[in-house]
């Protein structure tokens, strides 16, 4: 199905509530009452395309906007991704760690078996916070600092000076799938775990996990397939202008 910018966004989310990540991270806030797409992204700011790519997407998994998503100026991508990290961190990944150590409650798992999955996790936690702390202090302003340069709005001799030796090559080739652990994790539980005896609250962080590692799966896609293509654009741009990087 097509979504269009004069459909209600009320409608849009009842039919597929995967959309209340993009609301969130777009900031866009609840009580949208009868207001269609394109007035809700007018009143907050939003380029209505860029909502209508990445709704789509969510609603059809085959279809990845790439191109269309790279066209769009790199703002909005950036409070997407940041607001995405803040609820890794401040919600979801809190939340699993939680419920990772309610498993030392339980008497009838093997010997520290819940010992050794709350270290897995917790060494997790520590390389997926250096993760984020690189794109938020060095990619995300980058990029941001990029454009202002390439508007007029920031000396290139001010970039230059901040950015010496730094490209989105350094970025692209450094950056890791933070997914592959929670897999490792998900399915170290699931096959060396036995049934416990709360078993809908180990369900539940089994479901966690998953949603957790698709998330982040659509995390890495974004920022590999449309930030480094439209960054490694802008540094061509510069190029031409200033002759340098
Ligand atoms: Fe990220
Ligand atoms: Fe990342």
């Amino acid at each position: 199905m097509r979504i269009h910018a004069n459909m209600k966004l009320s409608d849009l989310v009842t039919m597929n509530f995967e959309i209340i990540a993009v609301i969130q991270r777009l900031q866009i806030p609840y009580g949208f009452k009868d207001k269609t797409i394109a007035t809700v992204c007018k009143e907050n700011n939003i380029e209505v395309d860029s909502f209508l790519h990445l709704a789509q997407w969510f609603n059809d998994r085959d279809y990845f906007p790439q191109e269309q998503l790279i066209q769009q100026s790199p703002t909005w991508l950036i409070t997407y991704l940041r607001n995405t990290h803040k609820c890794y961190l401040n919600y979801q990944i809190p939340r699993i760690e939680k419920e990772i150590e309610q498993l030392e409650n339980y008497s009838d798992l093997p010997d520290r078996s819940a010992q050794l999955m709350i270290q897995f996790f917790r060494e997790y936690i520590q390389e997926f916070a250096a993760h984020i702390e690189e794109e938020e202090v060095k990619t995300f302003p980058y990029t941001i600092d990029l454009t202002a340069t390439l508007e007029g709005k920031m000396p290139i001799e001010t970039f230059r000076k901040k950015y010496k030796g730094y490209s989105i090559d350094w970025y692209m080739e450094n950056h890791s799938d933070l997914d592959e652990k929670v897999y490792d994790l998900q399915s170290l539980l699931l096959k060396h775990i036995p049934p416990l005896s709360s078993n809908c609250q180990f369900s539940n962080l089994l479901l966690e996990l998953y949603r957790l590692g698709k998330d982040l799966r659509d995390h890495t896609l974004l920022e590999d397939n449309v930030l480094i293509p439209i960054v490694q654009q802008k540094e061509k741009e510069l190029y031409i202008k200033f002759q340098a990087l």
